[in-house]
């Protein structure tokens, strides 16, 4: 038996959009094509332009974060960024590339962080409009997506496997990682515990699914899914 757990973390929802955005065709993001971290830089846009994927300046200051965030609200609240949230200096780039996937890049060169996906030059990124960013590879296999990679955020269709973990960040304009964490145990058990942050030890479970079952593991927690079913195997 599936045990399926369902959570509510996002209780606000876009309001819904009556007119589609005209899509200009530029949907697919081919291999080779970048961004670079600038005030007036524009991101790749999901069809409906709901979600975009590329570099968001945080506050005032020089620096950006790679994220994805919802682009028609005034917030334009960031749903994922780049893992343990490194802000980057104004010239940085993020570019799809060849036997790489996505590699973010500082100007002078620096590697900050990459997806990690061994792709051909026929492969294609593309931001849907559920919030996911995926890569897809020549033969229409995803081979990277965000959902899998969450970050402190869990949105609409998405899932959590066992491991799988979010974590909230420091502060509103601070993305590294922060003192709550929500993780599904390889156990079945649903646990929300806090951090420690200067040593990033985890202690004080202060909440648990029950969702374990030593009698029958097979009625054990198996996945946290927000909303809609969906499963990530790489
Ligand atoms: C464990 O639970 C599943 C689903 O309820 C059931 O089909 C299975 O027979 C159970 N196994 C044992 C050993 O009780
Ligand atoms: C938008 O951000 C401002 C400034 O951080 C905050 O005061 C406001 O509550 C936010 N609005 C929403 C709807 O989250
Ligand atoms: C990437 O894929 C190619 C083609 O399948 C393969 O030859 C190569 O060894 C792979 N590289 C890595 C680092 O896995
Ligand atoms: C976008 O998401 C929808 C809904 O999950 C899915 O049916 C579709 O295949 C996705 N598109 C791509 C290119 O992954
Ligand atoms: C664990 O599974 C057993 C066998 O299916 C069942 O009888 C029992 O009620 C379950 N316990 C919990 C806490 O779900």
């Amino acid at each position: 038996m599936l045990l399926v757990l369902y959570l509510t973390l996002l209780t606000t929802f876009l309001p819904f959009s009556i007119v589609a955005q005209q899509t200009n065709g530029n949907d697919f993001v081919p291999v080779g094509a970048s961004l670079t971290a600038t005030d007036d830089g524009m991101p790749w846009l999901s069809p409906s332009g709901d979600f975009a994927f590329g570099f968001q300046r945080i506050q005032q200051k020089e620096s950006f974060l790679l994220s994805i965030w919802y682009d028609k609200i005034p917030n334009k609240t960031v749903v994922w960024y780049s893992k343990g949230g490194p802000m980057v200096p104004r010239g940085s780039k993020v570019e799809l590339r060849d036997g790489r996937g996505l590699v973010l890049s500082e100007p002078q060169g620096k590697e900050v962080w990459t997806s990690e996906s061994n792709i051909s030059d026929r492969a294609y990124g593309f931001m849907n409009d559920t919030g996911n960013f995926v890569i897809v590879d020549a033969i229409s296999r995803k081979v990277w997506e965000s959902f899998c990679f969450p970050t402190d955020t869990i949105l609409p269709t998405q899932v959590m496997e066992r491991s799988g973990e979010i974590n909230s960040k420091i502060s509103e304009t601070n993305f590294f990682t922060g003192r709550y964490q929500l993780t599904l145990l390889p156990d079945g058990n649903l646990i929300l515990r806090k951090r420690d942050i200067p040593s990033g030890i985890l202690y004080n479970v202060y909440y648990r699914s029950n969702t374990r079952n030593d009698t029958n593991k097979t009625n054990s927690g198996l996945q946290l899914i927000f909303d809609e079913s969906g499963l990530c195997i790489f």
